[in-house]
């Protein structure tokens, strides 16, 4: 701060007022004063002082680093056992906490993939299909706070594993391609939790596992990682959907009216109305941002699925009856649900960057959706982008801006995983990709992040680093406990570069020859003092 010109004080000064307008009209004024407060005497204090936490530098070690004040337990790791029979699946993503009583939660993590190299065996052989299929899907775990610590009651009748070959049936009794049943879920990423008491968890890049259909109408495998369809029925369009399951009772259904595609979260609001209104990203390059509209209360069941044109600030239709013009390509509304990138595409949806996580701004009703880049684009950093609805979250239309934009303005790099505190702050996990990590354009944030952006007092507006992940990992599966006394995060896929399994690019959590994925719990007196509210 010191080192600024008072040039830029002044701009900062315009950037945070601008922001506070932005977050509405309450936290204006005394967002302002205290801004001008600190800046008047900024020159005599270190370094972000005001923001009342030291945020941490950028870093490469092969460490869970974080700020003064926080400290950080393993819940769970990969591999754990979780009952007598089941363990914890690989790679943790979304995580969702529902209370059951004061201490006690059942608590959900998503296992996104698998890297045979540790978790199985190079050979595409069935005993390492079904390893594979194993660590998949997610976990149902109940959790109990001893102390200050929350820890994983061991053999729980609530601990089940969902996995990549559980039997799910779909919902509403839809059957694709002529079947009732899928098996598995798998490439779970992120989620959302329903009002009426359910988890949703989305099933990413399914072509990884199980292909996709070829315009001749066979499988096209060439984009699998795994040798699953050597030995299984490969039906792609049983993958790609939306799974709702009732963690105390352990039941899955798949629904197909949230649609078919790279489903990255399922982030679900209601309407005035009392109905369930669900966002969800297409996580590729020029792929679209969809909403479903619900018409039954406390159910995903009669509904219409739209899907994002920003040119026009409108909501299409997925649906044969309301956009006729899909009639040509489609023989029935499932047809369109299943394949509706092709539709999204029809109607003229708009092409994104990469839509990631998305979330509620509880405060001003806002969608916040993360963009996490589109390189080919030249589009290196992604930006977050703020959708307003006109009135309600059932609306047809909306406003739209970018919030905020990756790269040295935002002060980090391509946003992946979002959640706001209960002072509204939000806090943006990043996802630069393994490969990409310290090389360019990307050398300064070294490391993928945890940042929390203030939502009000001196450094509103602006990223802070608050953790910094093991080599190659990002943060993922961001959640809270019900008092906000403990912040889970998922550390994902650290040494997901290893070639070799001699010399792993990463020995964390354990410092052996085996990088685990595992959620940790971070708590401390920075975090009590950010959900606090920092101003
Ligand atoms: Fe699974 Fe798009 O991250
Ligand atoms: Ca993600
Ligand atoms: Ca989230
Ligand atoms: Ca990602």
């Amino acid at each position: 701060m010191d080192k600024k010109s008072h040039q830029d004080n002044q701009q900062e000064l315009i950037n945070r007022r601008k922001f506070l307008q932005f977050i509405g009209a309450s936290t204006v004024i005394a967002g302002s004063a205290s801004s001008l407060g600190l800046l008047s005497s900024c020159t005599k204090k270190t370094k972000n002082a005001g923001i009342g936490f030291t945020p941490i530098a950028a870093s490469s070690k092969d460490e869970l680093i974080l700020a003064d004040g926080l400290e950080s337990d393993i819940l769970i790791r990969w591999g754990a056992p979780i009952n007598s029979s089941e363990f914890f699946g690989d790679n943790n993503d979304y995580t969702a906490f529902l209370p059951l009583e004061k201490n006690r939660a059942l608590f959900w993590v998503n296992h996104e993939y698998t890297n045979p190299l540790f978790s199985s065996g190079l050979e595409q052989t069935k005993e390492n299909a079904i390893k594979e299929m194993k660590q998949m899907g997610g976990s149902i775990l109940e959790i109990k706070k001893s102390g200050q610590k929350w820890e994983v009651v061991k053999d729980s009748k609530y601990n089940k594993r969902i996995d990549g070959m559980t039997p799910i049936k779909f919902a509403n009794g839809v059957k694709v391609r002529g079947r009732d049943v899928a098996l598995g879920t798998n490439s779970n990423c992120a989620g959302g939790v329903t009002p009426w008491g359910t988890i949703l968890t989305c099933e990413e890049n399914y072509q990884n596992c199980w292909g996709e259909r070829a315009e001749d109408g066979s499988v096209d495998l060439s984009q699998t990682y795994y040798g699953w369809a050597k030995h299984f029925d490969a039906i792609p369009e049983h993958y790609g959907w939306v799974v709702e399951v009732d963690l105390k009772t352990g039941k899955a259904q798949k629904h197909t009216s949230i649609g078919r595609f790279s489903h990255e979260s399922a982030t679900v609001a209601l309407s005035k109305k009392g109905l369930p209104v669900i966002y969800s990203g297409d996580d590729k390059n020029n792929e679209f941002l969809y909403k479903y509209i619900g018409e039954e209360k406390d159910k995903i069941g009669k509904g219409t699925l739209y899907v994002a044109d920003l040119k026009n600030k409108k909501w299409l239709p997925l649906d044969l009856e309301k956009s006729p013009q899909l009639k040509e390509q489609f023989k029935s509304q499932l047809d369109v649900l299943t394949y509706a990138r092709k539709a999204a595409k029809i109607l003229g949806a708009t092409e994104l960057d990469r839509p990631e996580d998305i979330e509620i701004d509880k405060q001003t009703g806002h969608v916040y959706v993360t963009l996490t880049n589109n390189k080919k684009k030249g589009n290196y950093m992604g930006q977050i982008l703020k959708v307003a609805e006109k009135g309600d979250h059932d609306s047809l239309e909306f406003e739209w801006e970018y919030f905020t934009t990756g790269g040295d303005k935002g002060g980090f790099a391509c946003p992946d995983n979002l959640i706001f505190d209960k002072a509204g702050n939000l806090w943006i996990a990043t996802d630069i990709s393994g490969s990409a990590i310290n090389k360019s354009p990307y050398e300064k944030f070294q490391h993928n992040g945890l940042f929390v952006i203030p939502r009000s007092g001196f450094g509103a507006g602006k990223a802070y680093q608050v953790a910094s992940a093991p080599r190659d990992a990002e943060f993922t599966g961001l959640s809270f406990d019900s008092d906000q006394k403990t912040l889970f995060v998922s550390v994902q896929h650290p040494g997901e570069r290893t070639k070799d399994k001699s010399s792993p690019t990463s020995t964390w959590p354990d410092r052996d020859k085996v990088p685990k994925s595992a959620v940790v719990a971070i708590t401390g007196p920075t975090l009590d003092k950010i959900v606090g509210g920092l101003s």
